[in-house]
């Protein structure tokens, strides 16, 4: 049977460091399903549709790799899904906290479900999507941050040319 993980996040935008994390699981996983969370934002640069059609473009040639919408629970969505675990990334300490609440409350919610943590490499260990949006906003250079496809997208949103 093959191994399913899901990958869920927020993912506005996707960086390298999400690729990072992607391409480490898929050693582990048959699937890797990412799984951007349908919750629309107002602070948000992308919709949840938009987030999901250039995750799926930047994956095009990993057919391993599939990309989805999820609402409500996560548990509920990785039960659907008949998934085997939850993977997240980790970066610095700072991301430990915010996740190993959430892990012990998805334990509680689904004592069964695991959640896989992939560090992700030294490279990218400060890059969040916060942070890229704001050094794009303010005029940056964010290459190498993020997938080209994703830094053309953000800079369409942000009427810049380079
Ligand atoms: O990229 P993010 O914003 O850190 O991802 C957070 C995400 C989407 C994994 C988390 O907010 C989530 O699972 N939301 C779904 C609601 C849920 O299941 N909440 C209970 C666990 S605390």
């Amino acid at each position: 049977m093959a191994r399913v993980g899901i990958y869920p996040g927020s993912f506005d935008p996707l960086t390298m460091g999400h690729v990072n994390i992607v391409q480490r699981s898929l050693r582990y996983f048959d699937v890797v399903v990412v799984a951007v969370l349908n919750h629309p934002e107002k602070r948000a640069m992308f919709t949840p549709e938009e987030r999901a059609g250039l995750i799926a473009d930047v994956f095009t040639d990993e057919k391993r790799v599939q990309v989805d919408h999820f609402g409500g629970l996560l548990v509920d969505y990785v039960r659907s899904r008949g998934a085997d675990a939850v993977i997240r990334g980790l970066r610095a300490v700072q991301d430990f906290e915010y996740e190993f609440q959430m892990t012990m409350m998805n334990r509680r919610l689904a004592p069964d479900l695991d959640t896989v943590f992939m560090m992700t490499d030294e490279e990218h260990f400060y890059i969040a999507s916060r942070t890229v949006k704001e050094v794009a906003k303010l005029g940056g250079t964010i290459d190498g941050l993020v997938p080209e496809q994703v830094k053309a997208a953000m800079f369409e949103k942000l009427g810049r040319s380079q």
